[in-house]
């Protein structure tokens, strides 16, 4: 089966993360297609937990071989009215329709059939939108807020036309409200819940894996390991922040039903790591520590050179113990520093801190038709330290 996957706003962490996420599932895929925007994949069903598991993809979508006319009975014969509304559970149904490329006269001939086909079955539609892949945000949340929405999607390939329909749409609203709803916040030092997950899916987290992190601040990354169903734990050095950290465990074990026990926090210094955890035990380290001072301006070389000199103890210890943690094969997924200096993004020594440490720094998109790896950048513009991502592999 061909899926077109629509990314978030960071393309490269976002295929990376589907990579791992497929991989880690033993299901089969092939990269037909990378651009900015989406990739297109050839795979097996996914599971059709997938679009909530993924951290940056916005919608997948089932695509139908190219066609060649774009009439009602090509639809037809594809059966693609039924395939699109499976599993809808009323008769009154949202449709948004969306385009990648130059699809406009495919979308209006989809549109006047879904009508047709909609009238006939006797289903009430609420609510059409038509839009482009580029600008297509607004009417993907708009259509996601509405339980019962079918996104029809017209995908152009080399003059060719391919129609299909959405089989998960990301729900903006629930990341949002994880993010904003807690009780306890920290805003400028938080990480957001779509990055947590990306982290913990490049870690390779299923709901049998036991996850640690050690810069654990409110809980942000614990909070997304339990909602994939893992079991984590976290330490933080500031001892006050653990009961907020708790209580964002437990708001959120009210809100939607994990369970409370699957996260333990205490308080340590990163240092002494090894010595609360069993060794050689734990699946993955995920964690953003602290990235140094928040900063006014764009620093120059001398200052950044002078903040990630600070950090690198700081960092190396976090790898040193990771290492004596991990299970062989284990991955410690970790946010780093780095500033913009003459166009080249500076951080801190990771292969070097890995090799002492027993790791290695490894690539998600080794072997895909991408030219792309690890250290992976995560540009906002709040920030004037630049995220960067780095996954490491215990040998
Ligand atoms: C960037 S915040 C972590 C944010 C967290 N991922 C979240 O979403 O809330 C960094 C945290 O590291 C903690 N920290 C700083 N130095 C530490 C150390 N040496 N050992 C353990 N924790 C430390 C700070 O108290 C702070 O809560």
């Amino acid at each position: 089966m061909h899926f077109l996957i629509q990314y978030g706003k960071n393309p490269v962490l976002s295929l990376a993360e589907i990579v791992t996420y497929l991989a880690t599932r033993s299901i089969r895929f092939t990269l037909l297609k990378h651009t900015d925007r989406y990739c297109l994949l050839d795979a097996a069903a996914l599971p059709s937990t997938t679009i909530d598991d993924l951290g940056g993809s916005l919608m997948i979508v089932h695509l139908f071989d190219p066609i060649e006319e774009l009439t009602f009975e090509t639809f037809d014969n594809l059966n693609f009215f039924h395939e699109a509304i499976k599993g809808t559970k009323t008769d009154k149904i949202s449709f948004a329709f969306v385009g990648f490329g130059d699809t406009d006269l495919a979308l209006s001939v989809l549109q006047d059939y879904v009508k047709e086909r909609a009238k006939q079955e006797r289903i009430r539609y609420l609510w059409i939108n038509k839009s482009k892949g580029e600008s297509f945000h607004g009417s993907f949340s708009r259509a996601a807020s509405r339980k019962e929405s079918v996104q029809i999607v017209a995908y152009e390939e080399r003059g060719a036309v391919r129609i299909g329909y959405a089989t998960g749409v990301h729900d903006p609203f629930a990341f949002r409200h994880r993010d904003l709803g807690r009780p306890e916040q920290r805003s400028i030092y938080s990480i957001p819940p779509r990055l947590a997950r990306i982290l913990l899916n490049l870690a390779r987290i299923q709901p049998t894996s036991t996850i640690v992190d050690p810069f654990c601040g409110i809980g942000g990354i614990l909070q997304e390991a339990a909602l994939l169903g893992a079991r984590a734990y976290g330490f933080d050095v500031n001892g006050k922040i653990i009961p907020k950290a708790q209580a964002n465990i437990d708001w959120l074990a009210k809100e939607v039903g994990i369970d409370r026990n699957q996260v333990k926090l205490a308080q340590s210094e990163v240092n002494d790591l090894s010595k609360k955890c069993k060794l050689g035990t734990i699946d993955a380290v995920v964690t953003e520590p602290y990235m140094g001072p928040p900063l006014r301006g764009r620093p120059n070389r001398e200052q950044s050179n002078a903040i990630l000199d600070e950090l690198k103890p700081l960092y190396a210890a976090l790898i040193r113990e990771a290492g004596k943690i991990l299970r062989q094969g284990g991955r410690a997924v970790i946010v780093g520093p780095s500033f913009m200096l003459k166009k080249k993004l500076v951080g801190l020594p990771f292969d070097h801190f890995a090799k002492q440490a027993g790791m290695k720094v490894v690539n998600p998109l080794a072997g895909q038709p991408v030219d792309a790896s690890v250290p992976f950048a995560d540009f906002t513009d709040r920030h004037r330290t630049i995220r960067q991502i780095w996954v490491l592999e215990k040998q």
